[in-house]
């Protein structure tokens, strides 16, 4: 059986940073996100029922041509069709195709859209249409987190979940309610090199994690209420600090860990010049160097072209809030 989707990456608002069980992606706090519209991953799961052969994993280009992924990518995909493999109680290999509609070296986290959509397509194949909680949390088994918010489209929240089998994503409010963007300042095109998973490994390893869990709490109240009463003034100063402090919790981690380039703070000094010209604009970023600048509608075009005018953006993308995964009208493969 073949099934094929896409599912949106995502913009953490509130980071998840640290896990209490980082094998099964249980965060030590919630964490809050926008999906995303432009940048997204496609599957397509092939399941060879009562095949005995080893799975396979393809990346797919624009023009259908397969390539193979690079090896850490192509056995943390195994790993994961295999566990689900395993919770349907089915013998059968795979066979998976990939793509991500946003460059490949844009420097985007493709994890949390690609695992969304790998375990969608998988599950699919498999016969099975899991409900909203269980397919988040089957994502999440992956072991990327924010994929367990990817399974959602609009403004979602995954909170802490005292046991596992409370650890899946809700959704806040749909993309429908508040147009929000995300103009997206690429200085770093390649892969970072240090991946998420060690960042939240080390966080608890820095002095200022302790203080950071106290600040999560009201961070998330008020994040919850910008986007419920759509207010961009009460959102922007909180996902400009998260951006702030999870690197801020990553450099002071034992060993540290540097996302940052220079070219990174250029575009953070010149979101806050937009802002003195007016233009309400606030910045955020995720476990790299690339910066998502958050705006209203409205100022989408003024803030994409300063960013595009600022030295060392190679690329800028204007995304925007998106809906949820959904079935595509062809296979990859
Ligand atoms: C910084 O464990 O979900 O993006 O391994 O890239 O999927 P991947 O990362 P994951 O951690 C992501 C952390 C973050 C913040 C966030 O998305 O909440």
């Amino acid at each position: 059986m073949k099934a094929s989707v896409e599912a949106p990456s995502n913009i953490a608002f509130v980071k998840y940073w640290g896990a209490r069980d980082l094998e099964r992606a249980i965060p030590n706090h919630p964490s809050i996100s926008m999906s995303l519209s432009v940048c997204r991953s496609l599957c397509t799961a092939d399941f060879r029922d009562g095949d005995g052969g080893a799975d396979d994993v393809w990346l797919i280009e624009e023009d259908g041509t397969r390539r193979r992924p690079d090896a850490k990518f192509s056995e943390r995909a195994c790993r994961h069709l295999d566990q689900l493999r395993r919770l349907t109680e089915r013998r059968g290999r795979f066979v998976v195709g990939t793509r991500n509609t946003f460059p490949s070296a844009a420097g985007i986290a493709s994890s949390a859209s690609g695992f969304a959509a790998l375990t969608l397509a998988a599950m699919r194949a498999l016969g099975r249409e899991p409900d909203g909680p269980e397919l988040s949390s089957l994502a999440r088994l992956s072991g990327s987190g924010s994929a367990a918010r990817s399974v959602l489209g609009g403004y979602v929240e995954w909170p802490r979940g005292a046991t596992d089998d409370e650890c899946f994503a809700f959704p806040l409010a749909a993309a429908s309610h508040w147009d929000l963007r995300d103009v997206i300042a690429v200085v770093e095109a390649e892969a970072k090199k240090v991946p998420s998973r060690d960042g939240h490994r080390l966080a608890s390893s820095s002095p200022h994690y302790a203080r950071r869990r106290e600040l999560v709490p009201g961070r998330l109240e008020t994040v919850r209420a910008a986007i419920h009463d759509r207010d961009l003034d009460a959102l922007g100063p909180v996902i400009e600090e998260e951006g702030i402090e999870l690197h801020l919790i990553a450099m002071s981690s034992r060993p540290p860990v540097y996302y940052w380039r220079p070219e990174t703070l250029a575009v953070l000094a010149r979101v806050r010049e937009l802002r003195e010209e007016g233009v309400s604009a606030w910045s955020t970023m995720d476990a790299g160097a690339n910066v998502h600048v958050i705006c209203a509608a409205a100022e989408e075009p003024a803030v994409a072209t300063a960013l595009a005018s600022t030295a060392g953006v190679e690329r800028v993308i204007r995304d925007g809030v998106g809906d949820g995964p959904r079935a595509l009208a062809s296979h990859l493969l």
